[in-house]
């Protein structure tokens, strides 16, 4: 049998010219557990033994749930953080423990920005008729947004005053320097779904009118300055991450042209990990089924250099149709969600389908396969 590319090594260049060694290409994408406690932003065991459980499944690259950059930041009160310490102090033995099953560990910051301060999207929370907004009344906080838009279906949004832009991308800064000293090999920023960095991409939900509104070029700013200004403080030995909605799907919203534009513009900008989801904004209005986006995928990956690594995300559950999108060069790697959430294992069956070597613990040796 030829030798799976889908479990050959690659290494996710960083700025120094060394970077980060995966030992394959199946990456474990950010997945929200809405499992905090305390509404503290802290993690718990529930993550470390989630994110160890895929660790030990086999994949190369295990990236954190979005994690907030600012408490105001977070989807629901649910949601983990990178805003203080004591978040810095929980998520290092989760770290450690990633790193110590030979997967490299990842966090996604992220900032919800309109779709903030909601319920949390738990099955039980929905059948108890409690999903969308929390009112600051009932415990929810005030939410910012590029400009308002009734494009969510959700409370309204305040639009951020310059000085609020400014301060949010120092929040970016500080949450990726608690992210290294949490011992993260990886930031993924969030720029996709509707959330705050997109709501600023989208002509959809931007209408402001001033040089952060309008032209492509002033979309685009706020995104590039996060990068710009994490890139000065993010050690160069580790390599930066975005996850981009390449698509809106939405006539005149935001399209894969811009996401390709974007994505030169980012890797000149030091950014070499790009996955590629899609929509976010209103109600989903995109093509389903399997590797739905991995055209999306294929777009960025054409566009950009070699040394990019450029995943696919959606629908991708199975072992051959992974091998595929990798063999045929439409990405680089793939991402697996939902199928990994049914069995924690996925990258380790998908080896032994495809006569690679597995890396489940030692103390799984009589497993069956
Ligand atoms: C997600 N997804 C997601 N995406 C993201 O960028 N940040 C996140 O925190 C989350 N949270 C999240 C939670 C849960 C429970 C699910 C199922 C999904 C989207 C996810 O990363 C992925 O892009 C999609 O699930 C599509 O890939 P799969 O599941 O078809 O492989």
């Amino acid at each position: 049998m030829p030798q799976s590319k889908l479990f050959s090594p690659v290494t996710i260049p960083a700025k120094n010219g060394t970077g980060l060694q995966l030992r394959n290409r199946v990456v474990l994408p950010p997945m929200c557990q809405y499992s905090i406690i305390e509404r503290n932003g802290v993690p718990t065991t529930w993550h470390l033994a989630h994110l160890g459980s895929m660790a030990h499944g086999g994949f190369s690259l295990v990236i954190a749930e979005a994690t907030a950059v600012a408490a105001e930041g977070r989807i629901s009160d649910r949601d983990a953080g990178l805003w203080n310490d004591e978040q810095v102090e929980a998520w290092k033995p989760i770290t450690e423990y990633i790193r110590s099953h030979g997967a490299a560990a990842g966090v996604q910051l992220a900032h919800a920005g309109a779709k903030a301060s909601t319920y949390g999207w738990l099955k039980e929370l929905e059948e108890a008729g409690l999903s969308g907004s929390i009112s600051v009344e009932d415990g929810g906080w005030e939410t910012f947004t590029s400009a308002p838009s009734g494009l969510f279906d959700l409370k309204p949004a305040t639009a951020m005053s310059r000085e609020q832009i400014a301060e949010s991308v120092q929040d970016w800064v500080a949450a990726a320097q608690r992210a290294d000293a949490a011992g993260f090999d990886l930031i993924q920023i969030h720029a996709a779904h509707g959330y705050l960095i997109h709501q600023f991409l989208s002509p959809l939900t931007n209408q402001r009118t001033d040089e952060y509104g309008g032209s492509y070029e002033n979309r685009t700013r706020y995104l590039r300055e996060i990068i710009q200004a994490i890139s000065a403080v993010w050690p160069a030995d580790k390599p930066l991450g975005i996850r981009f909605s390449g698509e809106d799907w939405v006539e005149d919203g935001w399209g894969i042209a811009d996401t390709v534009k974007l994505a030169g513009e980012l890797y000149e900008l030091g950014v070499r990990a790009f996955d590629l989801s899609s929509a976010g904004i209103g109600p989903f209005r995109g093509p389903t089924g399997p590797g739905y986006q991995v055209p999306l995928a294929q777009a960025v990956k054409q566009a950009l250099p070699d040394d990019a690594f450029v995943t696919a995300v959606g629908s991708i559950t199975d072992a051959i149709q992974a091998e595929h999108i990798v063999v045929s060069g439409q990405a680089d790697g793939v991402s697996v969600g939902r199928a990994a959430l049914g069995n924690p294992q996925w990258p380790n069956h998908a080896a032994q389908q495809l006569g690679a070597e597995k890396s489940h613990p030692p103390q799984y040796w009589r497993g069956r396969w």
